[in-house]
This record gives structure tokens, C-alpha cells and sequence, in this order.
């Protein structure tokens, strides 16, 4: 099997550093690339370390292009639990990035397919996603891409599992306000990224951290597709990384 890159971070905030400095070096290489982006808790010390960048005059987000994973069905851009007003406020408006280059997907669109194909022209019009960022749900999944029968293809809307809604309940009053469904970027779109960035931290993920990346490729485990990706580099801290120093310990 191929040498997965895994680099090891000693907590989830310098997890956080290690994926700032990969994407930086990406944009100091390409000043308008397209960087796909990710929401949840995973990505935000990441975040935070791209915004210190940029406060320290060492990163400029002028020219840079974004494309989110994934958006709820039904939450308008400014509901504080939908994605776009997380980057709004966690990222963008922290960077000179210009707010015409960030898209996220339209939760409210009253054509979702249409929006669906529009968001994949998007992705093409801009050249291709540079680096895409991705963290991982409990049970596998990447963007929304739930376990299925088959890796999904292209963006699309998908119905979310009652575990993620679970989990994502803690953003929520109540578990019925969590929406249904989302607009989520294909397992095929990510795979398309020239780079892959997966950020994974704590305890809670060890387990499927582990299957993702040497168990079976299985779309029900979305995230295994990503063994076949030629350009993935893994940031996870210790206690993430704790199945896999116990079963794998070769791997470091
Ligand atoms: P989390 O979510 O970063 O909040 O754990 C990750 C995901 O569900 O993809």
C-alpha cells in the first residue's frame, strides 16, 4: 500500500498551524488559487492561524478563490448555523479575501439541482479546485457525503443520517431544527482537488481515522476513497492519531 503522508500534531491547535502553513504555501505559490474550504469545529484553529498569517502581513487573500464543501438545505446565508455565515464570520471577514470569490453553495435556491450544476460550472470556471480541506465526520463522511452504497459523483443534494444530525445538534436548539438535508460537493468533485488537506483531532475520531485510511476502500466509509487520492497529506493530533499508532505503527 502507498505511504499515506501523515503528520503528527501534538494538540489540535498545532494541528491547526501545520494545515495553515500547507494552505499558505499554497497561496504564496499561486495567489488566486482555489482553495476548496470546510466548516464544523476541525477547521477553525486552522483558521485562526491563517488569520494571524494575514494580521502579520505574510498572507494576502486578494486574489484568492474559495469554494465551500457543503451548505444546509433551507438556512439562508445570514441564519448564524449556516455555513456561509460560519465563513463570514470565522474566516472571511478576519482576511482581504473579496467576498465575490467565496462561494458556498445556496441552501435556499428554489432550483437545488440547477444550483448543484451551476456550483460544478463554478468549480470549472475557476480552473479546478488547488487545495481542498477537508475534516471528517464520526461515521466517515466527507463534505456531506454520507455512507452509501456508491461514492456520489458530482454536487448534489443529499438527505443528512440521523448520527449527523445528532452531532451537529450541539449548534442547534433542538434536534428538529437541525435541517434534513444539505448541498454537498460529489466524492468525486473533492477527488478532482489537485491537493487534498485532511485535519482530523481528537478521540472521537480515532477510530474511523484508522478505518478511513487502512481499511477497505468502502463507500460507507466515504473518506477511505481518499486512499486512491494521489496528493493527500493528513494533519491529526495525538489523540486521533491513537488507533492508528496502535495498529499501525509502521506508519509513522
Ligand atoms: P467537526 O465536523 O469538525 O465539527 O467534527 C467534521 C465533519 O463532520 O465533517
Amino acid at each position: 500500500m502507498k505511504k499515506i503522508q501523515l503528520l503528527s500534531a501534538v494538540n489540535a491547535s498545532i494541528a491547526g498551524n501545520i494545515g495553515a502553513d500547507l494552505l499558505a504555501a499554497a497561496i504564496l505559490e499561486k495567489p488566486d488559487c482555489l482553495l476548496g474550504l470546510a466548516t464544523g469545529s476541525t477547521p477553525v484553529p486552522l483558521y485562526h492561524a491563517l488569520i494571524a498569517k494575514h494580521q502579520a502581513g505574510q498572507l494576502d487573500f486578494n486574489q484568492v478563490r474559495s469554494v465551500n464543501l457543503d451548505e444546509y438545505v433551507g438556512l439562508k446565508g445570514d441564519h448564524p448555523q449556516s455555513y456561509r455565515y460560519f465563513m463570514n464570520e470565522v474566516l472571511f471577514s478576519k482576511i482581504n479575501i473579496r467576498q465575490e470569490n467565496t462561494k458556498v453553495p445556496d441552501g435556499i435556491a428554489a432550483d437545488q439541482n440547477a444550483c448543484c450544476e451551476a456550483y460544478e460550472s463554478q468549480i470549472k470556471a475557476w480552473g479546478g479546485i488547488d487545495y481542498q480541506l477537508l475534516g471528517i465526520g464520526q461515521n466517515g463522511h466527507i463534505g456531506f457525503n454520507e455512507p452509501a452504497a456508491v461514492f456520489s459523483r458530482r454536487t448534489q443534494v443529499v438527505a443528512l443520517t440521523a448520527s449527523t444530525r445528532e452531532a451537529n445538534k450541539r449548534f442547534f436548539d433542538r434536534l428538529e431544527d437541525v435541517p434534513t438535508h444539505a448541498i454537498t460537493m460529489g466524492i468525486g468533485t473533492i477527488m478532482t482537488a489537485r491537493k487534498i488537506l485532511l485535519v482530523c483531532t481528537g478521540e472521537q475520531k480515532a477510530e474511523i481515522l484508522e478505518k478511513s485510511l487502512f481499511g477497505e476502500i468502502d463507500p460507507q466509509v466515504p473518506a477511505s476513497v481518499l486512499q486512491l487520492h494521489r496528493r493527500l497529506t493528513v494533519v491529526a493530533d495525538e489523540a486521533a492519531l491513537s488507533t492508528i499508532r496502535l495498529k499501525h505503527p509502521e506508519a509513522f
